[in-house]
C-alpha cells in the first residue's frame, strides 16, 4: 500500500526532471477527450477540437471558431456537419457533438471548390456533397492553419433496420499516406492548392517527432477515457505483444474465439475457437464504424453460444436480459477473442480479448423506441470491419511515413481508469515498432474490480459488495439476489476488487518505474538505437483455412468495395491528372 501510493507521487517530479532538458525537442500532442457519452448505439466517447480561423496574425479567440466533439478516425479531411444538416432531424441526436458553420467571411476567401460524398458503409453513413476547405484546426492550443477540412450540409445514417437518423458527430482525421491533400484547379500543377493534414503539419514544423498517431478509444460505460496522441502514444494502453501491418484494410484476422480469463466459465465450455466462418480474412480496424461488422455466418456462430436473439425487425442481436446467463457473462471475465498474426517472428499469435462487459451496448432512439441492450455483431458481407465495439479493447496506431500500423491488446480500466497508467511516449520518425508493457497477468489485473469471478464450485458465500468504489461492483446483483445463484454463484465484485486493487497498485507502481528506467536507458542509448526495420512477416500457426480463404476471395462478395467505401482514399486523393476542382 505504501509503495503503491508513494511511487505515483514522486513520479511526476521524476518525469519532469528527466524531460526538462529536452523540452524544446519535438513532443507528442495529446488530444483531449469529451466526457459526454454518445449514442444511439454506444455509449461512445469522442475528442474535442476547435475549427475555424484563417489568420495567423490574429488571436484565434477573436476569429469565429467552433469547438466540437468528433470521433477520431478516417483519413485526409476532418469532417464536421453544419447546423443545416440537422434541420430534418429535430429533437434527435443529430449534431450532438456540436455543429460548425464556417464564418462566411472566412469561407469567401476559400479557393477550394471540391465536393465529394462521404460514405462509410459499415456505419450506414452517407453525407453527400460535402464541401472541402482549408481552415484552422486547433487542438490543445496548437493550430494548423489551412488544415484540410470538410463541412457537410446534409447527411444521414441508415441503421441496419432501415431507421434513418441525422449524424451525431463528425470526424477528426488521423492522417493520410500523404502530408498534404492536394486540390487541383486546372491542369497546371503550380496552381494546385495544398491543404496540410493536421499531424503532418505539426511534424513538418518540428512540433511533434513523427507523422503518426496512437489511439485507444477507452470505454464510455466504464468511464474509462480514451487516449489519442499525434507523434506518440500512451504506453499505458498497450499490452505486448504488438502486431504490425502495412495495409490498413488488410489486417489479417486469423480467427475469432471465446474464453474466460479466470474463474469458472459461464459457458458450457472453457474455450471455443474457429468461430470466424470465412477462415483467415482481411479485416479493417475502423474507429468511425461502430460495430463488429462480420459475415452473418460468423455472427450466428458467436450468437449461438450466447443468450442473444437476432431481432428480425431491429436487425440487431439483442441480449436476453432476463436470462441469468446474460448478467453472468457480461459481468464475468468472459471475452470474445480475435487472433492476428505476430509480426516479430514470434510463433504465437497476437490475441486481442474483448470482454463481454464491453459488448453490453445500448440501442436507443431512433433505432429503438426504448433503450435495449444489444450485442454489437452486425451481419455485413462486404469485408470485415472491426469498429468501436472492438477498439474499446484494442490499441491502434500508425506511423504514416514508415507505413506501419500497430494493433495490440489494450488494458481494462485499471483502478484509476487510466489503464496501466498514463505514460505518453514519443514515436520517432520512421519508427516501425512501438513497445507496450509485458506481463502475462496485466490484462487480468487491469480488469480487477470491474468484473466478477464465476465461482467454480459452490464455494462459501463471499461478502456482499458494500461500496461504490469500483466501476460496477454492484452489477452482478442487478437481478434478484439469490434467484440466479442456486448452483454456481457470482461473487460480490468489490471484496475481490478491493483485495486485487492493492496488488495492482503495487504492480503498476513497479511497472511505471520500470517504464521510466527503460525510457531513460533508451534515451541514453538513443544514438546507438537501431530501429527494427524487419519486414512484416506473418506466421499462421494453428490456422490453415486456405481453402476457405480462397472461396472468400472468389466467392463473389464485393470485397473490393470495402476500401472504397471505408477509406475515402480513392475518392479523396484528387489526382492531378483528373481535375476535380473547378473555379
Ligand atoms: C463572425 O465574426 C463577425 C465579426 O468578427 C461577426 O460579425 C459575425 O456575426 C460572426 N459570425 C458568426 C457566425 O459567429
Ligand atoms: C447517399 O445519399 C444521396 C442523397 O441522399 C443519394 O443520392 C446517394 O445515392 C446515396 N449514396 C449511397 C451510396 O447510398
Ligand atoms: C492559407 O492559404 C491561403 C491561400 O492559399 C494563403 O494566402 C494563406 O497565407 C494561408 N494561411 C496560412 C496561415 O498559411
Ligand atoms: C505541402 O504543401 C506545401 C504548400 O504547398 C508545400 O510547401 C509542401 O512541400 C508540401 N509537402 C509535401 C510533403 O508535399
Ligand atoms: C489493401 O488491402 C485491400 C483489401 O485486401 C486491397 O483491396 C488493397 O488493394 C490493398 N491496398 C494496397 C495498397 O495494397
Ligand atoms: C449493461 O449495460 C447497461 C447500460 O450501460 C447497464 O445499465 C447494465 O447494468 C449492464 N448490464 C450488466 C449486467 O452489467
Ligand atoms: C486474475 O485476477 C484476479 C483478481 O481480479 C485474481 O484473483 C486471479 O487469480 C487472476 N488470475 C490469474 C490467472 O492471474
Ligand atoms: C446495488 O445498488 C443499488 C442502487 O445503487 C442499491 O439500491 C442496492 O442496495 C445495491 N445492492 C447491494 C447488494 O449493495
Amino acid at each position: 500500500m505504501e509503495l503503491s501510493s508513494a511511487v505515483p507521487c514522486f513520479l511526476p517530479f521524476l518525469v519532469t526532471l528527466l524531460l526538462s532538458p529536452a523540452s524544446a525537442a519535438p513532443n507528442r500532442l495529446v488530444v483531449p477527450w469529451d466526457t459526454t457519452k454518445f449514442g444511439p448505439d454506444g455509449p461512445w466517447q469522442a475528442v474535442r477540437i476547435t475549427l475555424g480561423g484563417d489568420d495567423n496574425r490574429m488571436a484565434l479567440g477573436s476569429q469565429n471558431v467552433s469547438e466540437v466533439s468528433v470521433y477520431p478516425g478516417g483519413t485526409y479531411s476532418s469532417r464536421v456537419f453544419t447546423k443545416a444538416a440537422c434541420d430534418n432531424y429535430p429533437n434527435s441526436l443529430c449534431g450532438i457533438g456540436g455543429t460548425w458553420d464556417p464564418d462566411t467571411d472566412q469561407l469567401s476567401r476559400q479557393r477550394i471548390q471540391y465536393r465529394d460524398d462521404w460514405i462509410i458503409e459499415a456505419a450506414g453513413l452517407n453525407a453527400s456533397d460535402t464541401r472541402h476547405l482549408a481552415l484552422g484546426l486547433t487542438i490543445q492550443g496548437q493550430t494548423v492553419w489551412n488544415a484540410t477540412l470538410a463541412t457537410c450540409d446534409t447527411g444521414h445514417i441508415t441503421y441496419p433496420n432501415g431507421e434513418i437518423g441525422g449524424v451525431p458527430l463528425g470526424s477528426l482525421s488521423l492522417g493520410a499516406p500523404e502530408m498534404n491533400q492536394t486540390f487541383t484547379l486546372n491542369d497546371e500543377v503550380e496552381d494546385n492548392i495544398n491543404a496540410p493534414l493536421f499531424a503532418a503539419q505539426l511534424f513538418q514544423d518540428g512540433y511533434i517527432p513523427s507523422y503518426s498517431y496512437g489511439l485507444h478509444i477507452g470505454s464510455a460505460s466504464f468511464d474509462y477515457p480514451g487516449s489519442l496522441a499525434f507523434g506518440g502514444y500512451n504506453k499505458g494502453r498497450v499490452i505486448e505483444p504488438v502486431t504490425s501491418f502495412r495495409n490498413e484494410s488488410a489486417l489479417k484476422l486469423l480467427d475469432i474465439g471465446m474464453g474466460v480469463e479466470y474463474g469458472a466459465s459461464p459457458f458450457k465450455f472453457e474455450r471455443r475457437e474457429e468461430l470466424l466462418s470465412t477462415g483467415v480474412s482481411d479485416a479493417r480496424a475502423e474507429p468511425l464504424a461502430p460495430y463488429l461488422s462480420l459475415p452473418s455466418k460468423t455472427c450466428d456462430n458467436i450468437a449461438s453460444l450466447l443468450p442473444v436473439t437476432y431481432d428480425p425487425v431491429l436487425k440487431y442481436y439483442l441480449w436476453d436480459t432476463d436470462d441469468q446467463l446474460y448478467t453472468k457473462i457480461v459481468t464475468s471475465p468472459a471475452y470474445l477473442s480475435f487472433a492476428f498474426p505476430s509480426s516479430r517472428g514470434d510463433p504465437d499469435n497476437v490475441i486481442i480479448k474483448v470482454p463481454f462487459a464491453l459488448l453490453n451496448l445500448t440501442l436507443d432512439h431512433p433505432i429503438s423506441e426504448s433503450p435495449k441492450q444489444y450485442f454489437p455483431c452486425v451481419p455485413y458481407e462486404h469485408g470485415i470491419i472491426l469498429g468501436r465495439a472492438f477498439l474499446q479493447a484494442a490499441f491502434l496506431g500508425r506511423n504514416w511515413r514508415s507505413g506501419t500500423s500497430w494493433l495490440a491488446q489494450a488494458p481494462g480500466p485499471g483502478i484509476a481508469r487510466e489503464g496501466l497508467g498514463e505514460q505518453y511516449a514519443n514515436i520517432p520518425d520512421d519508427d516501425t515498432n512501438i513497445v507496450g508493457f509485458e506481463g502475462d497477468d496485466l490484462f487480468n489485473q487491469s480488469w480487477a474490480g470491474h468484473w466478477s469471478i464465476v465461482a467454480s464450485q459452490a464455494t462459501n458465500d463471499e461478502t456482499k459488495p458494500g461500496g461504490t468504489n469500483g466501476a460496477k461492483p454492484n452489477d452482478s446483483d442487478g437481478t434478484e439476489p439469490g434467484s440466479i445463484e442456486a448452483s454456481d454463484s457470482i461473487s460480490g465484485g468489490l471484496s475481490t476488487a478491493a483485495k486485487a486493487g492493492m496488488g495492482v497498485g503495487v504492480a503498476i507502481g513497479a511497472i511505471v518505474l520500470f517504464g521510466v528506467l527503460t525510457w531513460l536507458w533508451r534515451r541514453r542509448s538513443a544514438s546507438g538505437k537501431t530501429p527494427d526495420s524487419q519486414p512484416v512477416t506473418y506466421d499462421y500457426k494453428y490456422y490453415h483455412h486456405s481453402q476457405q480463404n480462397e472461396s472468400l476471395r472468389n466467392g463473389g462478395a464485393p470485397v473490393h468495395e470495402l476500401p472504397e467505401h471505408i477509406s475515402a482514399e480513392p475518392i479523396e486523393i484528387p489526382d492531378t491528372s483528373t481535375p476535380r476542382v473547378g473555379l
